[in-house]
């Protein structure tokens, strides 16, 4: 069963901390992803924005770029999880892109935070940065408790979120940044379907399982709505790149029902069946 993250002492965690080598490895990164440097960099300007704001946003796109650093450590888990079930060649092929682009998107998101006027401190616990499935389990059933917490729920939510702020995006640079990271987020958004369809009745054993874990990354997901449902709207997040509280939760609520619950629920697992709510809890 997938372990959660646990909480640790303030000692044991680290600050999250970005940097280049550069030289001849940077050129090969760069030419795998050009569009990243072809950015309008450099083009924007906060100081019309109160502190409080300017603050705000540093915050939110440092958080950004540590919450996909976080899902390139789950791709690249689910990887690995994919080449031991033998899962197929193209699968596991179209997988191996999105570590990539979730380093990708750490990049565009840190780089928004400097030109905002800088990154703001945040402390993680770098041994628990991708949950880790129990490596005794059958193979399939490590892939897919990956899968289903971090596509199925994970990246199938974020989608539609974040193709919302790219639309309402107003600052060039801005706009194309959230566009890269849209055009990604469609394919992972795609793949945890892909795979539940590869994999069939094969995982008929672990629904009850699968579901437990779905539900336990839908209340990750949505763990924070009840202070963002306390928060002001406003048309700094529009300037600045993220959605304002009440259309967030709109499209939230209708994101997961739509783009979450519904195809899981099809493919057999369901989050919200009896009992399932208390085992994710456990889970916690
Ligand atoms: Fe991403
Ligand atoms: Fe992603």
């Amino acid at each position: 069963m997938l372990r959660r993250r646990t909480s640790v002492p303030e000692a044991e965690l680290e600050l999250f901390e970005l940097e280049m080598l550069g030289g001849g490895t940077e050129r090969r990164y760069r030419r795998a992803r050009p569009e990243v440097d072809a950015l309008p960099w450099g083009t924007i300007d906060v100081s019309h924005h109160a502190a409080q704001d300017q603050l705000d946003a540093r915050g939110h796109w440092t958080l950004a770029a540590f919450q996909e650093q976080r899902t390139g450590a789950v791709c690249a888990e689910t990887v690995r999880a994919l080449l031991a079930c033998r899962a197929p060649l193209d699968l596991v092929a179209v997988a191996s892109r999105f570590p990539l682009d979730e380093v990708v998107h750490v990049e565009l998101c840190a780089r928004v935070a400097e030109e905002l006027g800088g990154g703001t401190p945040i402390k993680y616990d770098p041994r628990r940065l991708a949950p880790a499935p129990d490596r005794d389990d059958p193979p399939l059933l490590q892939a897919a408790e990956l899968i289903v917490a971090a596509y199925c729920v994970g990246e199938a939510f974020s989608v539609p979120v974040l193709r919302n702020t790219w639309h309402a995006a107003r600052h060039p640079l801005l706009h194309a940044v959230l566009g890269i990271i849209v055009r990604d987020e469609a394919a992972h958004g795609a793949f945890g379907w892909t795979f539940l369809d590869w994999a069939g009745d094969s995982l008929a054993a672990y629904r009850t399982r699968l579901a437990t874990i779905a539900r336990a990354a839908i209340e990750e997901f949505t763990q924070n709505h009840h202070a963002i449902a306390k928060q002001a709207d406003s048309t700094v997040g529009r300037d600045l790149g993220w959605m304002e509280p009440t259309p967030y939760l709109a499209l939230g609520r209708r994101a997961m029902a739509e783009h979450v619950v519904r195809p899981l629920q099809q493919r057999g697992i369901d989050p919200y069946a009896a009992g399932i709510a208390e085992a994710a809890r456990d889970l916690a």
